[in-house]
């Protein structure tokens, strides 16, 4: 039987342990905090229980121009939260469960890669093949004094006790807008400040446009362009910030979303001669390292930081590591989702990227406006964006902003996955009413044949 130890029980690290299981490996899970990482305590998971609350209260606000009175309708916040963290509680003790099912060990305690297949946690060492599993912390620049209590990161702000008046949020990645859109629909004031000429910069520029318009219409302050250029805690008097174009922003507390930085350092990685290039480590298409039997999957390889990015990673480490012999091939369908008020989703390039690349392109977009079930419940805004190779009919990439955006979006990682056409998605039946139109007329679009645009 093979013997596998997993570092770290996120959306990985867990994943990767109950396949382990399934293929009848001995599994060691080692864990210093909670199972469940940081997408189900401090990220994913929460942030989504608060949203949902949030489009409940958004909704019964519309509500009144469609007959529906509900007045005085608030967010009392204590049982808001405490909403969310029993989630977070009942999801973390279904991932307990089904270790045990699985006959994972599950070991709490800091691991240390010790040398080729060999981990030691609480001084004893495990030999067997290893799968490192050990996520992302926010990158903390020195520059921001974080306090927890004015200057916080995105695990500090979720421990508030109470709604700020007021919010600076520096950096408008996927982390500060989701927050922007929390805060916002909370009734704080928000300011969301990005050094790039543009919100969520490494979206479609017209989808950034469309998500920067929308929020701008709920109240969110943003400020593109815009540094921070020195920062000063006021305490009771909240935080004084000055901003590259002379402005002095006077606000409650300050939520530093700048980016994430991969959990490398200290963990004996580097001594035990694993290859680290740029900060990510460096792994094969097996997702193996250079150090046989030893893999690694997640926020710490390269891609982007993300929970099923880090998940699909782990069945194929898994196999991988109980003897079989797979590659994740899958690197450019990984679909990107933004949780703001409307939501984003994305799979494949930009339409800038697309031409950077060299493509010959042709464009297809269906305004969600357009279809009946959008107008049905009220959430017309944003539309779907198809762009398509127009030599070869490859679908290059796909955008959707809009009404359950990130849902939507499964779709086309499937057809890319089965290198589906955009005709196929074309002339596919989807069914009516639904959302799920938006992406079919949007490929109708783009040879010029969408039934519901003039
Ligand atoms: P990010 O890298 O996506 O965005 C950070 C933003 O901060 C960038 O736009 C950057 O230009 C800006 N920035 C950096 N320094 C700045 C400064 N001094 N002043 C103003 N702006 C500054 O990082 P983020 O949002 O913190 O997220 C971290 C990672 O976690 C990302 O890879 C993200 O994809 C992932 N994530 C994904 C989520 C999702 O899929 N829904 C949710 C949360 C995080």
């Amino acid at each position: 039987m093979k013997e596998v130890i997993v570092l770290g029980a996120g959306p990985g690290g867990y994943v990767a342990a109950i396949k382990a299981a399934k293929l009848r490996a001995q599994v060691k899970l080692i864990e210093k905090g909670e199972v469940g990482g940081t997408c189900l305590n401090r990220g994913c998971i929460p942030t989504k229980a608060m949203l949902h609350v949030l489009s409940l209260y958004e909704a019964t606000k519309r509500g009144k121009a469609m007959g529906l009175e509900a007045d005085n309708v608030k967010i009392n916040f204590e049982k808001f939260c405490t909403y969310r963290d029993d989630v977070v509680k009942r999801l973390r003790q279904g991932i307990q469960f089904l270790l045990r099912k699985n006959n994972v060990e599950l070991i709490k305690g800091e691991g240390r890669l010790t040398g080729h297949g060999e981990v030691t946690v609480n001084g004893n060492k495990l030999q067997g093949r290893v799968i490192l599993a050990t996520g992302s912390s926010p990158s903390r620049p020195s520059f921001f004094s974080f306090d927890k209590e004015y200057i916080l990161n995105s695990d500090d702000i979720l421990a508030l006790k109470k709604i700020p008046a007021s919010l600076l949020i520096i950096g408008a990645g996927a982390i500060g807008v989701e927050f922007a859109a929390i805060f916002n629909s909370l009734g704080t004031k928000v300011i969301l400040i990005e050094m790039l000429p543009r919100i969520i910069p490494a979206e479609d520029e017209e989808i950034a446009q469309i998500l920067a318009k929308e929020m701008g219409k709920k109240g969110i302050i943003i400020k593109t362009g815009a540094k921070v250029e020195n920062i000063k805690v006021l305490k009771e008097k909240g935080v004084k910030i000055k901003v590259s174009s002379g402005e002095e922003v006077f606000v409650e507390k300050v939520l530093v979303a700048v980016g994430r930085t991969p959990n490398i350092a200290g963990m004996g990685f580097e001594d035990a001669g694993v290859k680290i290039e740029n900060g990510k480590i460096d792994v094969n298409s097996r997702l193996e390292t250079n150090i046989p039997d030893v893999f690694a999957i997640g926020d710490i390889t390269i891609g982007p930081l993300l929970a099923h990015k880090a998940s699909s990673q782990a069945i194929t480490a898994a196999v991988n590591a109980a003897g079989g012999n797979e590659e994740f091939l899958m690197g450019d369908i990984i679909p990107a989702c933004i949780y703001s008020f409307p939501e984003v989703a994305r799979v494949g390039l930009t339409e800038k990227e697309a031409k950077a690349a060299g493509h010959k392109t042709k464009i297809g977009k269906f305004p969600f406006r357009g279809l009946g079930k959008a107008q049905a419940i009220s959430q017309v805004e944003g539309m779907a964006k198809v762009i398509v190779n127009s030599e070869t009919e490859e679908i290059l990439g796909v955008h959707i902003i809009g009404p359950h955006a990130t849902e939507l979006i499964g779709e086309v990682s499937l057809a890319r996955r089965m290198e589906a056409t955009c005709n196929d998605i074309a002339t596919t039946c989807h069914p009516h009413p639904t959302l799920s139109e938006v992406l079919m007329e949007a490929c109708h679009a783009v040879y010029g044949q969408s039934i519901h645009l003039p």
